[in-house]
């Protein structure tokens, strides 16, 4: 696998210009259906809650405030881009963030009143291991609450052309390490041992600019009328086909976001830890 293919999102502080990652951030934030799905995910975490919630993949960290008013707790942004980190704090006062990867979250067994984690496990070459580490850091009782898109499902303005349709699964499987991320959540939040509670789906329309910025699909064309002969030619003439209709206007597409949260069952032989932010952010991860 070709890695420059990859959304540049899973390492942010390598990629050559990671302001145009922050634009395309804050560009999706305000999108109606992305408000609606990260809404639906600060209630879904609980209100009322005390301690300590965790946005686990924060980016910008521009959801902590609402995250910490609809919850009532104290929320902690966690990014394993530096540079991220930098924008965050530029723009929130006060916010607490914490550098780390997904897999080794920096607090104690059972020590979250909570954690959301969006958009980033589509991003995530073992995203099992991402939410099981979720799953450990929760309390019994407290959620863990996901939100991806999910991009089998996307309907672009290209569906009913057939003729390209493996070329852009084909495509999709190479930009994204998770494309069909959304619907598999249900089923990595049980393998981590959690109680599903809460399944929607929000959908966002996106404009041809927001539609070629997501799915590359000139970039996916470019590709595909430069792979070698013999058994991939039939790529070369799907590549023909999607430039054609790429050409004039682009397509729009509606984008499916998927929203699940689920519960830590009680356990015995969870320690039960005081929820003070102090008790909580405490393991350097190794
Ligand atoms: C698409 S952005 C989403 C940011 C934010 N959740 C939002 O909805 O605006 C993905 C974020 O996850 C971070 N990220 C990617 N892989 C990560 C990992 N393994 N551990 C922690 N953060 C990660 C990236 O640095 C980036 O800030």
């Amino acid at each position: 696998m070709d890695e420059n293919v990859r959304s540049s999102f899973a390492s942010v502080d390598q990629t050559a210009a990671p302001w145009m990652l922050v634009d395309l951030l804050e560009r999706t934030a305000i999108l109606p259906e992305v408000v609606a799905a990260k809404g639906a995910s600060f209630a879904a975490l609980g209100t009322e809650l005390v301690g300590v919630v965790a946005d686990v993949g924060c980016g910008l960290g521009r959801d902590l405030e609402e995250m910490a008013r609809v919850t009532s707790a104290i929320a902690v942004g966690v990014d394993a881009s530096q540079h991220m980190l930098d924008e965050a704090r530029r723009f929130t006062t006060g916010g607490r963030f914490v550098c780390a990867h997904a897999h080794r979250l920096p607090f104690r067994t059972g020590a979250l009143a909570g954690a959301r984690c969006e958009r980033l496990l589509i991003h995530d070459q073992q995203p099992q291991a991402s939410v099981t580490e979720m799953a450990r850091c929760v309390a019994a009782g407290a959620r863990v609450v996901l939100v991806e898109p999910d991009f089998q499902a996307t309907r672009t303005t290209l569906s009913g052309a057939i003729e390209v349709t493996a070329l852009l699964t084909d495509w999709l499987r190479r930009r994204f390490a998770q494309p069909q991320c959304g619907r598999l959540l249900p089923r990595w939040l049980s393998s981590a041992g959690l109680r599903l509670d809460y399944t929607r789906t929000f959908a966002q329309p996106c404009d041809e600019r927001l539609t070629e910025e997501i799915l590359g699909l000139r970039e996916c064309a470019l590709w595909a009328s430069n792979v070698g002969d013999g058994d991939e030619g039939w790529r070369r003439e799907q590549a023909r086909r999607l430039l054609a209709m790429t050409s004039d206007r682009g397509p729009r597409s509606i984008l499916p976001i998927v929203v699940v949260a689920a519960s830590k069952p009680p356990s015995a032989d969870e320690p039960r830890i005081p929820p003070s932010e102090a008790a909580c952010v405490v393991e350097t991860p190794s």
